[in-house]
């Protein structure tokens, strides 16, 4: 089921390593984890109400174990759902499986667990701010730098990329963990991701006021979105590089393909002839969200880097059924997409960028660009996120509502209604 960020379309529907540049995440990082008690504490960050004196509002555990999912993610792999799934699996159980684990709790080796640690917390503060026993007493002195706290071992959050490559590496996978086509086969859902949307959807326990623009700048909506795309990018072509051709099997890693490839009726006619996938009928399609809006950003913040993103994109989705091929078409789309990472880190991106870039993916949208439900879902929460900032979400709500209702099911999804809706979009409310 598709996710959304804004309370009015939930009215309509149900709402219901290392890396890659180099800093280890928590998971992976020497630092040994002091456990949440530890952070909880109401001195500390434990308090009950927001505090205004201080420069962090002191009342983070109580957001995160009341409000977010992560602190629910441990108690997850204790359901029914779990349990058939490592029934499924032949494991003894979920929540003792390291493959279960590293996804949904804060799982470090042993030796590095201290006295107050609990598996059970499930993805707790360190999990994300990572290991707490060198920076615990640093980064309350405010005479110490950030930049010490993060030598000290308290990972970047406030930082692109490093932020993207933390929620990437459970929400999307990585060198280390990734929710396979096995898993998915034994009943784990499909992930879907995009990290503004996310971000918002994500209770925050950090408020952005004067204090913290000081001390970590603010990056708009527009930023995050286009950095989380590049970033997404970055991470699909890492898995295409490390996981497409797993050992000992006949097949590729089919959860790097878009799963309605294969998952549907032979009378529904899915292959269509699109622009950016030149691959003939019978081929298995790439899941490209993570690619999809390339080309948009390039158009809007270097056009220059067009084409050759384009010939990148149409040779990677060519060669990915011919395994090593697949892997040196990466290597091209890589140099290109560093210096569209440096052309979106330029300049803050505000209102015009988010005008041409609606104009953009609403161009797309009409052209049936959309055509993969992996793609519709991508565009969905871009053109969302892109209207709120615009201001014009508001006088548009029908028109977004029904937009999230021709997603809200993927195994309802029809590209026609799809593109239908962008023929209609009200231009002029
Ligand atoms: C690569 C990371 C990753 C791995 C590995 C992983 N999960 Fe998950 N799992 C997630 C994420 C992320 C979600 C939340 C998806 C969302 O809401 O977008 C999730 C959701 C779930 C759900 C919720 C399903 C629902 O219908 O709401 C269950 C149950 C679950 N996982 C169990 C497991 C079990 C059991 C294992 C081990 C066999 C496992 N997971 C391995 C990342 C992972
Ligand atoms: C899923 C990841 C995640 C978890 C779990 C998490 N945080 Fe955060 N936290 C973030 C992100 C992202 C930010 C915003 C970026 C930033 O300011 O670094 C943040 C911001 C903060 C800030 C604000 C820092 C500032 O400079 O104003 C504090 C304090 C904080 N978190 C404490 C905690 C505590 C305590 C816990 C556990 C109870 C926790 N966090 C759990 C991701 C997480
Ligand atoms: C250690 C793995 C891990 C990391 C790191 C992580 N997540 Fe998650 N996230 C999960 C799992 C597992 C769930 C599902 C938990 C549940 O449903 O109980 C989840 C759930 C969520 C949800 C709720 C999704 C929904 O369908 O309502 C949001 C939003 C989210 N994560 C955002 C983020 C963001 C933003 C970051 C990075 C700052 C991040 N996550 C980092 C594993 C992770
Ligand atoms: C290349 C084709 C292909 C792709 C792509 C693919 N699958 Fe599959 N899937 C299969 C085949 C073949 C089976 C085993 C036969 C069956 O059970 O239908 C299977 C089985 C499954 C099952 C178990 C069904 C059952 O009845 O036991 C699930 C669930 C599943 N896949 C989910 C996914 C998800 C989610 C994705 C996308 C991330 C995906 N698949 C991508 C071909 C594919």
């Amino acid at each position: 089921m598709m996710t959304c960020r804004n309370l009015l379309c939930c009215a309509v529907l149900l709402c219901a390593g290392v890396s890659l540049y180099g800093e280890a995440l928590p998971q992976y990082a020497s630092e040994v984890h002091l456990g949440v008690a530890t952070c909880a504490s109401g001195v500390c960050h434990g308090s009950v109400s927001a505090r205004t004196s201080t420069d962090v509002p002191q009342n983070e555990y109580v957001t995160w174990s009341r409000l977010d999912r992560h602190s629910n993610a441990y108690n997850l792999l204790l359901s029914e759902k779990s349990r058939q799934i490592a029934d499924n699996l032949g494991l003894a159980n979920a929540h003792e499986a390291a493959v279960c684990l590293d996804c949904h709790a804060d799982n470090v080796p042993e030796a590095l667990r201290g006295a107050r640690f609990q598996i059970s917390d499930g993805i707790g503060c360190e999990a994300c701010h990572g290991g707490a026993e060198r920076y615990i007493s640093s980064h309350v002195d405010p005479d110490i730098s950030s930049i010490e706290n993060h030598a000290n071992g308290l990972y970047p959050t406030g930082q692109f990329p490093s932020r993207a490559a933390l929620c990437f590496s459970c929400h999307l996978g990585s060198d280390n963990k990734i929710a396979s086509h096995e898993i998915m086969g034994a009943g784990h859902p499909r992930l879907s991701f995009e990290l503004d949307t996310f971000s918002v959807l994500q209770p925050a326990h950090h408020v952005v006021d004067e204090d913290y623009v000081q001390r970590k700048g603010a990056a708009g909506n527009v930023s995050v979105w286009a950095l989380g795309q590049v970033e997404a990018a970055a991470q699909t072509l890492r898995l295409i590089e490390t996981k497409l051709i797993p050992e000992n099997s006949l097949f590729p890693e089919l959860s790097l393909f878009d799963c309605h490839a294969c998952h549907h009726a032979m009378s529904d006619q899915k292959w269509v002839s699109q622009e950016r996938n030149p691959a003939p009928p019978g081929t298995v399609r790439l899941n490209d969200s993570g690619l999809l809006m390339l080309i948009p950003l390039a158009r809007v913040f270097d056009e220059s880097l067009q084409a050759g993103l384009h010939s990148g994109l149409q040779s990677l989705h060519h060669q990915v059924n011919k395994s090593e091929n697949a892997v040196a078409a990466v290597s091209g789309l890589r140099r290109n997409l560093d210096l569209l990472s440096s052309a979106i880190s330029r300049k803050p991106s505000g209102t015009s960028e988010a005008r041409k870039l609606l104009d953009e993916i609403l161009a797309m949208g009409s052209q049936g660009q959309f055509h993969d439900y992996v793609a519709a879902e991508q565009a969905v929460m871009a053109i969302d996120m892109l209207l709120s900032v615009l201001g014009n979400r508001d006088d548009r709500s029908d028109w977004v509502d029904q937009l999230y209702e021709t997603v809200a099911d993927e195994d309802q999804f029809y590209a026609g209604d799809f593109i239908d809706l962008f023929l209609t979009y009200p231009d002029s409310p």
